[in-house]
């Protein structure tokens, strides 16, 4: 006997919908968490359920992934990124996952550690010579997104720092706010209406495309092993190649700045563990590189960087649909065409699995082996989970290795920062860090 999913009335649903479009939509599902339990529906035509137990969302993450698809809202990125590894389906996305993995293991990954250093060593002088003109506050979203974009472009793409680059960021970015805009409004006016903005969007899409376009024509001789010169001779159209470009740029550049810039905020707001984190930082590093030795050392570093994750996921929801009916824990079944939501934003908060949720407590990840599966899930888990887990945490690792051992850093403001949630998880406003040089 299956049980009935709870959840609130009709006129109640409609009203959480609205809110959902509306409001700070991470705090509204908290809200139908602390109301209605771990599986919660709202009785509206289109079927959506909400799954916020660690157990319920294994069974999504980690089922097949032909039973369980990407939801119909994706499709509001295909103008962006087409048919790349985030949007992809079936056995396309099966094809284009087996050919990008090589390029994330482990191994490929730990060869990208020089470039990470280097690029990571440019900005931190880049940070000092401003400091020595007089500069003492620097935008760390802006500063940090410009750095995680130009890591991905090198590492993957080999695009050298040129007009092109520059052209992509912008229209990318721009173009990428503006479709989050439009997933999140209740009226979708179609984009061949000739107003302003839709001139606009259309343009900056056309723009975009020239650019991708001539760096695949760039580099179509290109005998380079990085992950564009193997797309080049593969057997992909040129439309996936441009897609995969954009898809890797999109998804990988922003969340990896949001995850330091989170951890940012809160080594400021925990001065002992930010004190905790630079022995360790100047203990292992002294005063050599970054090795992948060095790297397995930074203990600590590494349960900071995940706590931060779990309390500010960069990426707080996922959406998926069921292509069948399935059977969860507690007897509940999931009807086929359901849109599914889980949230890191609220298991990651969720009293039951992390006591105080919002202390800052590194030590939480001291063991990692004893946290109970899907209570964190930041880069997704099983089939679909993200590809680039390990270059963005190595990305990250290097970051503050060099970045504490160089800076003291603090909040110019002490204002609180709260966040709002489009696809990823932002603060709600520009941040400014206090940075001055380390007297050593
Ligand atoms: C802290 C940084 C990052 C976070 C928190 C993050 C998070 C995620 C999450 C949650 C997903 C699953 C999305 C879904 O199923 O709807 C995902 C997928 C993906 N991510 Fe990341 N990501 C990060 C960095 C990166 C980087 C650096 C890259 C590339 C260089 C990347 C590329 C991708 C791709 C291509 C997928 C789609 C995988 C598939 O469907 O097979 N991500 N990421």
């Amino acid at each position: 006997m299956e049980t009935k999913i709870p959840g609130p009335n009709f006129r109640e649903s409609v009203k959480y919908l609205f809110r959902i479009f509306n409001e700070e939509r991470s705090y509204v599902y908290q809200e139908l968490a602390q109301k209605y339990g771990d599986v919660v529906t709202l009785k509206l035509p289109v079927k959506i359920v909400f799954l916020f137990n660690p157990k319920d969302i294994g069974i999504i993450l980690m089922g097949n992934h032909l039973k369980v698809r990407k939801s119909k809202s994706y499709k509001y990125f295909f103008p962006l990124i087409g048919k790349g590894l985030v949007t992809a389906e079936g056995l396309a996305w099966k094809k284009q996952r087996s050919f990008a993995s090589p390029h994330f293991s482990k191994k490929s990954t730990d060869t990208k550690l020089p470039l990470m250093v280097n690029k990571t060593k440019e900005l931190v002088s880049r940070i000092s010579s401003e400091i020595d003109k007089g500069s003492s506050e620097f935008d760390t979203l802006e500063l940090l997104g410009n750095h995680t974009f130009s890591i991905i472009t090198q590492a993957l793409f080999d695009f050298s720092a040129g007009e092109n680059e520059k052209k992509i960021q912008k229209h990318a970015i721009k173009l990428e706010q503006t479709l989050v805009k439009r997933i999140f409004s209740l009226i979708k006016l179609p984009t061949y209406i000739p107003t302003a903005k839709n001139k606009e969007y259309n343009n900056g899409i056309e723009q975009l495309n020239n650019a991708v376009y001539s760096i695949i024509d760039s580099q179509l001789e290109s005998k380079s092993n990085s992950f564009l010169g193997s797309l080049i001779r593969s057997d992909f159209s040129k439309k996936i190649i441009r897609d995969e470009i954009v898809t890797y740029l999109i998804a990988g550049y922003e969340t990896t700045n949001l995850a330091i810039n989170w951890t940012l905020i809160l080594l400021c707001q925990n001065p002992d563990k930010l004190h905790r984190l630079t022995e360790e930082i100047q203990r292992v590093m002294s005063n050599d590189e970054l090795t992948i030795e060095k790297v397995n050392k930074l203990e600590y570093l590494k349960s900071v960087i995940n706590e931060a994750m779990r309390i500010y996921p960069p990426v707080p929801f996922l959406s998926r649909e069921s292509v069948e009916d399935i059977e969860l824990s507690n007897k509940y079944v999931l009807k086929k065409d359901s849109i599914i939501i889980c949230s890191q934003f609220v298991t990651h908060r969720d009293a039951r699995y992390w006591p105080n949720p919002l202390e800052f407590k590194p030590d939480r990840f001291k063991d990692e082996k004893l946290i109970e599966k899907f209570t964190f899930f930041p880069f997704a888990e099983g089939p679909r989970k993200c590809i680039g887990a390990g270059f963005s945490k190595q990305e990250i690792i290097c970051f503050f290795a060099y970045f504490i051992k160089d800076f003291e850093f603090s909040l110019a403001d002490s204002d609180k920062i709260d966040h709002f949630s489009s696809i990823t998880l932002k603060p709600d406003r520009k941040i400014a860090l206090k940075i001055k040089k380390r007297i050593t």
